[in-house]
């Protein structure tokens, strides 16, 4: 029987960073009492998916596998910190959050899959979304929030309760509504990924992965109830570690 696994995403250069990423990736820096990892990794587990994949540069790949190994994480005091199956996925070059996902084609298979970017902050479960995604027969679903700052992220127009355009990074935003890093897709999506063409950024990119259901009218969305921040600039993280250290009960740790 298939089910949905999970992805995490976790490569890209964080040149965005500046000095804290000289060293180590991104995905590896504190996010509260934890590396920020275990935090998309805790969403995964808690919404009951046991399988994932996690992508990411060649350069740090080992220190992925030393902290987190086969996906059971015991913390220094003795505790399971996280407690699923993981399996690795080197991708070679930077190339987008579409072409990272591609590479889990087979790890994925007959199953639907769960994506989350390993830089999304997200304060509470998100189970009630992924057994929305269960139910759901085909497509995709997106989670959006409303934010202050919508011109960083894709901007998601809404029209009679459907999802009618996104649009990546846009100078003059037309909704303060935004796709967060968490996408759930059919097995079509690879499918659709095969014939992406690169963006002016010489990326594949996921916003057009989500047009294209939005084209073929199987995309839904929720709206995320829970705080919710990307942790890719100095002022991002700054505000994750402010959010999960008030927050840290509500963060399954
Ligand atoms: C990516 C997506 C964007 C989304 C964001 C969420 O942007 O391209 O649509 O809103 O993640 O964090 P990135 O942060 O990779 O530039």
């Amino acid at each position: 029987m298939s089910g949905v696994v999970g992805v995490v995403l976790a490569g890209g250069e964080a040149s965005r960073l500046g000095e804290l990423t000289r060293i180590t990736n991104k995905h590896l820096l504190p996010v509260g009492k934890v590396p920020m990892i275990y935090h998309s990794l805790k969403r995964l587990e808690e919404a009951g998916i046991g399988e994932v994949c996690l992508v990411t540069g060649q350069n740090h790949a080992g220190d992925f596998i030393d902290i987190l190994g086969d996906g059971r994480v015991v913390g220094r005091e003795g505790r399971v910190l996280i407690d699923l199956n993981l399996t690795y996925k080197v991708q070679k070059r930077a190339g987008g959050i579409a072409e990272a996902l591609s590479l889990t084609k087979h790890f994925v298979g007959d199953n639907k899959v769960v994506v989350i970017l390993g830089d999304n902050i997200i304060g509470g479960s998100i189970d009630a979304y992924v057994d929305a995604f269960r139910k759901q027969k085909s497509g995709a679903r997106l989670l959006l929030k409303k934010v202050k700052d919508p011109w960083r992220f894709g901007v998601v127009e809404i029209e009679k309760g459907s999802i009618s355009q996104i649009v990546e990074k846009p100078k003059k935003p037309k909704s303060n509504l935004v796709q967060i890093g968490v996408y759930m897709y059919d097995n079509g999506v690879f499918g659709i990924i095969s014939k992406l063409k690169p963006s002016k950024r010489r990326e594949l990119e996921i916003t057009d992965v989500n047009m294209h259901y939005v084209k073929e009218g199987t995309i839904e969305f929720d709206i995320l109830t829970h705080w919710w921040t990307d942790a890719g600039t100095l002022d991002s993280l700054g505000e994750a570690n402010r959010l999960a250290f008030r927050d840290w009960k509500l963060l399954g740790f």
